[in-house]
């Protein structure tokens, strides 16, 4: 309960932040600050880095991990999609990052064409919740072209900010 008081406080204090149905591109996600090991866009989002010599950030790999771990078996290996779900490398050319974290929270379900096609809710999952900003990086540097299909070679250091918070939210 407590759990989803606080999810839910963190997508209405998210939803304020982003513009609506803005089309994301390369430049909009530039990162252009970093605190701790995380980067951020312009407007504050978080985002993806991958330095000139391919080594990608803490965040983007983890999500890349994360995403094959507990979304890869719907959505296809790297976000290329399935039969059953969409390809979220594409969905996320359009998607903001608050629509993103409120849709993985509480799920969603298309009933339609004698197909129900459910994507379960992981506001209660904390091997979800507790990596969101990883996932959607991770989603991000593949829906804009930042990032090529297929398991990062070189990646940066865990922080100790980022293992912190890690702790933090796996035993909150
Ligand atoms: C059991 C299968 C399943 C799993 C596991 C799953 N999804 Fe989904 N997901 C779906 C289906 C099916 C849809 C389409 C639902 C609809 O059309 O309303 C969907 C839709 C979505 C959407 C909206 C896409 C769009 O274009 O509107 C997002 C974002 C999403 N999923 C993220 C994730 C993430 C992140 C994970 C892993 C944490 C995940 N999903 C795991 C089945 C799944």
């Amino acid at each position: 309960m407590a759990v989803r008081l606080a999810v839910s406080a963190f997508i209405i204090a998210i939803a304020s932040l982003t513009p609506v149905n803005a089309q994301d591109s390369k430049e909009a996600a530039k990162a252009v600050s970093n605190e701790d090991g995380k980067y951020f866009d312009a407007d504050g989002v978080p985002t993806y880095n991958i330095s000139p010599e391919g080594v990608v950030d803490w965040f983007t790999f983890s999500g890349y991990r994360r995403y094959h771990s507990d979304c890869h078996v719907c959505h296809g290996p790297d976000g290329v999609g399935s039969s059953y779900a969409p390809a979220l490398a594409e969905s996320l050319k359009k998607m903001d990052y608050g629509t993103f974290i409120s849709i993985v929270a509480e799920g969603r379900k298309n009933v339609g064409g004698g197909k129900e096609n459910v994507m379960p809710a992981f506001g209660d999952n904390k091997n979800v919740y507790c990596y969101m900003d990883d996932l959607y990086v991770y989603l991000r540097a593949r829906a804009v072209g930042g990032m090529p299909r297929g398991r990062p070679p070189k990646r940066e250091d865990k922080t100790e900010a980022a293992a912190e918070a890690e702790r933090s939210c796996m035993e909150g």
